[in-house]
């Protein structure tokens, strides 16, 4: 019999495994860390979007680019502001940028936009300066951030819109910049500022319409077999050329430069000679439009071919939730653009061009590539020596046939609900000695994901709400050697650790958390980031055999009084384990006596056959193996005068005062009533509550049923949503009990984040409302 229970809560594991593939799984946060009081913080009064981060922290300072105002913050603690320059717009640039329409409050002001190092003591700062970009130099020299008052024309290095996306990076006095250059910011460039400044051109089959997000140097000179030079990579989105669409459609790209490009001599003059892009692939798990690129990190390694870029992307079309993360090696970027074929455009009908795979013969030197050994050989050492033929070609053909794709051949992680925004990586030694790359990922509500990916398996170790705010967060920068996250919204800047393992208080909590950083330390027993000889971690596996067995739970006696409905809390250890309930060793089912949800059971009408031993297991799935844990017991004893009642709890009893007013006895009416006021007055309630109950959980065993025959037809992901619907309809009658359910699909809503039902022993008081059980019911019919 147990063995056949064993198998059944397997099996119902591996269904809700299974599904989850189906829908390609997406991550759920193990844990949730709620917003914690003292997070380190800074905002100033009137000081509105810290979205440029520059960390120094050779200086020891994090530099903070805000709304008319530079900070330099305490490396170690943001909330310290060690000093601070104001740089307003003046009267006279404000009146003008109103002149040519913009709002003086939102547009017309100096929003600081780019912040690079130039030497130990010098930084490069420009800023919007009401649709006027400028730049000048500030240093950091005794505490005191000072602009030098060298201003500069910002055009091109900056873009006029605040609200617009860019990108810029500086290499030596180099600045290279993505923008667009005019104020209708409808002319966009890729520029290298520079002694011998060069940019992209006018042609929107080079760009059209881009909006750029990131861009990164890798030195590819280094030990180069074929005399290569160093590359800037650029990715963005624009307006696709290649498809065959009446609408427009925006595609993901990455393209590249050569840092010893010089130009034509007179075909691209003053061009980029070696401008290349590539479509880039990461494919959601829902049929759809391409996904847009919204953040990219580059994760180095000392070997440059072995570096990777992680890039998150989201859906182009404003309905779906999902979002990803994919990886793409500089080797496979590079294949693309050396050994690639290129596309071509053909003119089809009178007006229209569409883009082909070339089929002709390539000019030699290959058009795009860098000024190699090859070209030397031929006597060309720099890109002025390039014939025409070569530059004529790369003119009018910048794109790849082929596009890149991901380092796995698909997305490392794929979540929906709050939409990601902004991703770094730190790479972590792990106890055995080898590097896990752990993403830290933002949320658009003001979350971070810490992320990882075991050979192919996606796990989000844990979701930490890191602003009180469910604000975007707009930028992410990671000191390793600190050990610390610095996050930027529009409301301020937060810091917070890579790591707590202390909040890991036993062996199996620490090793089920498979944190890269954290191990379980024997001798001092606590969960750490020190790794020791006594330590031990299972980050691939999540192995806890070596763990000693927990203490025993020591059983709670609970009064019974029959006919009520008794509630049993039971809160499982993580996001991703289901709550188990045995009776005398015999599992519970939701039926129309057991009503078993994630916050406990509730058990309707008892009766006096119902007194016994209750345990509650928390059953957790990690990687194929089942972890089974006692959380709660309780002994559940009638109520018979002399049995000790003092050591009673009565308080999580649910008088049923529809079908037994008057048989709640003596006890109960004394009772703690945990039913709120309004239920009290609706005694009708109770009933409807278990006639939802018994209908759910029959329209629970046909969407199971429904999904198993979905799943065989291979069509799981359309209909999910079907199923899903009603469920969220009926939820959003109750906004508090709307938010619940969406937790637990991770599909947070933010005003309420705040009321989220965590512990919920903290909220006993309170307890079930009609409308709790509907939506755990719905949430275990998606199992
Ligand atoms: C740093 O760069 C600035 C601007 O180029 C220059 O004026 C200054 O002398 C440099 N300082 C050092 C210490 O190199
Ligand atoms: C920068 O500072 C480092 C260490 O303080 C020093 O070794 C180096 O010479 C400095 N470089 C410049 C250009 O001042
Ligand atoms: C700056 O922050 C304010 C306040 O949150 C917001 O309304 C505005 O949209 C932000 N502006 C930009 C350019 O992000
Ligand atoms: C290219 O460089 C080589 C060696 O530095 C030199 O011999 C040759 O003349 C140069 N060619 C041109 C076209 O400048
Ligand atoms: C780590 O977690 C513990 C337990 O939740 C908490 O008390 C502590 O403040 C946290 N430490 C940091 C640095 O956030
Ligand atoms: C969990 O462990 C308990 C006690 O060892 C056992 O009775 C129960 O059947 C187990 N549950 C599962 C799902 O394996």
């Amino acid at each position: 019999m147990s063995s056949f229970w064993t198998l059944s809560i397997v099996c119902g594991l591996m269904l809700r495994v299974s599904y989850g593939a189906l829908n390609t799984h997406y991550g759920a946060p193990r844990t949730t860390v709620p917003y914690q009081m003292g997070t380190k913080l800074f905002k100033e009064e009137g000081i509105f979007n810290y979205s440029t981060m520059l960390l120094r922290e050779d200086l020891g300072v994090l530099l903070l680019g805000a709304r008319e105002a530079v900070y330099a913050l305490d490396i170690d603690d943001v909330s310290v502001r060690k000093a601070v320059v104001y740089w307003r717009v003046t009267e006279d640039k404000q009146k003008e940028c109103t002149y040519k329409g913009k709002h003086a409050e939102v547009e017309c002001r100096n929003y600081i936009r780019t912040l690079h190092i130039v030497n130990n003591t010098t930084m490069f700062v420009c800023g919007t300066n009401a649709f006027s970009p400028i730049c000048d130099y500030m240093t950091f020299v005794n505490g005191q951030l000072r602009l030098e008052g060298k201003q500069e024309e910002g055009k091109g290095k900056c873009p006029f819109d605040p609200f617009q996306r860019y990108s810029s990076l500086m290499i030596g006095s180099d600045l290279y910049s993505a923008t667009s250059i005019n104020f209708l910011g409808s002319e966009p460039v890729v520029l290298r500022s520079s002694d011998l400044s060069l940019r992209t051109e006018f042609k929107s089959s080079w760009l059209s319409e881009p909006h750029f997000v990131y861009m990164d140097f890798v030195g590819e000179s280094f030990e180069s077999p074929d005399g290569d030079d160093d590359k800037v990579y650029m990715f963005f989105s624009e307006n696709a050329m290649e498809y065959d669409f009446y609408s427009k459609v925006a595609v993901s790209r990455v393209a590249r430069v050569c840092k010893g490009d010089m130009g034509g001599q007179r075909t691209l003059q003053r061009k980029w000679t070696t401008f290349l892009k590539a479509r880039l692939d990461c494919s959601l798990p829902e049929p759809s439009l391409p996904p847009i690129v919204q953040d990219v990190f580059l994760l180095e390694n000392e070997d440059w071919r072995k570096s990777v870029f992680y890039a998150v992307f989201t859906p182009q079309s404003g309905s779906s939730q999902v979002s990803a993360v994919c990886a793409f090696r500089v080797s496979d970027i590079r294949h693309v653009f050396n050994k690639g074929k290129f596309k071509t455009p053909v003119a089809v009908e009178t007006s229209h061009v569409k883009w082909v795979m070339f089929t002709g013969e390539v000019p030699v030197p290959r058009p795009g590539a860098c000024i190699n050994t090859v070209s030397r050989q031929m006597g060309m050492n720099r890109s002025l020596d390039l014939p025409d033929k070569t530059l004529q070609f790369i003119r009018d053909r910048p794109l790849m046939e082929e596009a890149v794709g991901p380092l796995t051949g698909g997305p490392l992680l794929v979540t929906s609900g709050a939409l990601l925004t902004r991703v770094v990586v730190d790479s972590v030694m792990g106890l055995d000695g080898r590097r896990h790359a752990v993403m830290f990922i933002g949320t658009e509500n003001g979350y971070i994901q810490k992320a990882v990916n075991y050979a192919g398996e996606m796990f989000i170790i844990e979701e930490i709400q890191l602003c009180e705010k469910p604000v975007p967060i707009s930028t992410l920068r990671l000191s390793s050697s600190k050990g610390q996250l610095y996050a930027g919204s529009e409301l301020g800047v937060v810091q917070m650790p890579l790591s707590n393992c202390s909040r890991y208080d036993s062996c199996t909590d620490c090793i089920l958390s498979r944190d890269p950083y954290c191990v379980w330390d024997f001798t001092p027993k606590l969960c750490s980031s020190v790794h020791t000889s006594t330590a031990i971690q299972s980050l691939e596996e999540g192995d806890t055999m070596p763990c000693p067995k927990p203490d025993p739970v020591v059983a709670e006696n609970f009064l019974l009084v029959t006919e009520n409905n008794i509630q049993l809390p039971c809160q499982p250890h993580s996001n991703l384990a289901q709550v188990m309930w045995r009776l005398s060793e015999q599992t519970l089912h939701s039926s129309s006596k057991y009503h078993i949800y994630s916050g406990g059971l509730l058990l309707l009408s008892a009766s006096d056959s119902d007194a016994g031993l209750y345990s509650c297991d928390s059953v957790e799935l990690i990687s194929g193996r089942a972890y089974n844990r006692t959380v709660a017991v309780y002994r559940l004893h009638l109520h018979s005068g002399s049995e000790a009642a003092g050591s009673t709890t009565p308080i999580y009893e649910v008088t049923n005062s529809v079908q037994s007013p008057n048989t709640a006895g003596p006890g109960g009416s004394d009772m703690q009533d945990p039913l709120s006021p309004e239920n009290q007055n609706d005694p009708g309630k109770v009933t409807r509550l278990e006639v939802a109950v018994a209908s759910l959980s029959l329209l629970c065993l046909f969407l199971m049923g429904l999904l198993l025959w979905i799943w065989t037809q291979g069509r799981a992901r359309e209909c999910f949503k079907l199923a899903k619907r009603p469920g969220e309809s009926e939820a959003k009658r109750q906004s508090a009990e709307y938010i619940h359910i969406q937790n637990r699909t991770s599909e947070i809503n933010l005003q309420g984040a705040e009321h989220r039902a965590v512990d919920f022993k903290r909220n006993g008081e309170q307890n079930i409302s009609t409308l709790e059980g509907l939506g755990f019911i719905y949430d275990e019919s998606e199992i």
